[in-house]
């Protein structure tokens, strides 16, 4: 199939890049490199050997995709592009419902209109808010707590009740939990703007000593050594969900949603020993106070992908560390260097 992915050059769109091309597929990216670099489409590139056009504009600019849905016979969308920081989503609401819903319902109307209506849509675990339990099914209560998770949510709805106005489209939502890792290349992987928010690009810098220590946030949950617990998974498999999604949905008319995660909790503190494991060094810690808005315990039932998908995790925690450390040891400033 030939598949329009936006947000190709970003962390997760460019995984999903490889495993779509390296399974003989054909890929057009488009992308804003609002926090993301085009080097990492060459880095595709270079570890497919297939080529690729990456359009560099805005999926909320309907021309842009009328030039690019002309241009080339797409089969299928699959949609990573968006705004995806949850502390910014509480500072800047309005920012984060006007750029993620346009552009979700922006490109459904080009797709439409170009009679392309089959799509795999980048969804998250923050669907599920504060599970009452775990691990967590897809018929799981579903809750915001934050704006970025309510644009996920509401994604969900707008697809939902898409599909049952139009029964010819085909809809899967990837409810992602904690992607981390790199492609094993070494030429890709996470390159977050500025300080990263997230666990695992935080304790590679500190590993490769861009930062002074991890600060965990806190260690008094409910939970066995007392800190946040969740389901890591490796990006590469991540990126294989989509793959095996773009598959599925071959005759998979309506919209359904599907966990992907590994299905057990990884603790904080367990993940700084595993990256320990990894680099061979002590990460250093400081427990500090909880982050607004954490949640003790978040892990995936991941059953349904499992059966309907024939998707589940391959790769290891540990795996995953030994990566992220390769990308991070080859490319200490992420993309700035173009080697
Ligand atoms: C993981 C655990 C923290 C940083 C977020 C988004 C979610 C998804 C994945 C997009 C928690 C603890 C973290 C640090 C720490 N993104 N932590 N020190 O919050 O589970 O999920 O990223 O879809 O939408 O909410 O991931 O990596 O930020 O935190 O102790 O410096 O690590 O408290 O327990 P989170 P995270």
């Amino acid at each position: 199939m030939n598949v329009l992915l936006t947000g190709g050059a970003g962390y997760i769109g460019s995984h999903v890049a490889v495993e779509l091309l390296e399974n003989g597929h054909d890929v057009v990216a488009l992308d804003n490199l609002h926090n993301s670099d085009v080097e990492a489409v060459n880095r595709v590139k270079r570890i497919t050997g297939r080529d690729l056009p990456c359009y560099v504009g805005d999926g909320t600019d309907p021309e842009l995709l009328d030039e690019i849905f002309t241009e080339h016979r797409i089969d299928a969308v699959v949609h990573c592009a968006g705004l995806k920081a949850v502390g910014e989503s509480t500072e800047r609401p309005l920012l984060y419902y006007r750029n993620n819903l346009d552009l979700l319902m922006t490109l459904c109307e080009a797709m439409d209109a170009h009679g392309v209506r089959s799509l795999v849509f980048s969804s998250s675990a923050t669907v599920y808010g504060d599970p009452g339990r775990v691990p967590i099914t897809e018929d799981a209560p579903l809750s915001a707590t934050n704006p970025y998770g309510a644009t996920k949510l509401f994604g969900e709805r707008v697809l939902a009740d898409l599909a049952a106005a139009s029964p010819d489209w085909r809809i899967i939502s990837l409810r992602y939990f904690n992607p981390i890792g790199a492609h094993p290349s070494g030429l890709i992987g996470e390159s977050p703007n500025g300080v990263p928010n997230n666990l695992f690009p935080y304790i590679a810098q500190v590993a490769a000593g861009r930062r002074e220590k991890v600060l965990v946030y806190g260690d008094d949950y409910d939970t066995p050594d007392g800190t946040g617990v969740r389901d890591y998974l490796h990006v590469v498999d991540l990126a294989r969900g989509h793959l095996a999604a773009i598959e599925h949905l071959a005759d998979a008319y309506g919209a359904r949603a599907y966990n992907l995660g590994g299905g057990q909790g990884t603790s904080v503190l367990e993940a700084i020993a595993a990256f320990e494991r990894a680099c061979g060094k002590e990460i250093p810690r400081q427990v500090v106070a909880r982050r607004p808005g954490d949640i003790a315990v978040c892990y995936a039932d991941p059953a349904a992908a499992n059966r309907e998908l024939g998707w589940k995790t391959t790769f290891t925690l540990d795996d995953a560390c030994a990566d992220t450390w390769r990308w991070q040891s080859a490319n200490p400033d992420g993309f700035t260097d173009r080697a």
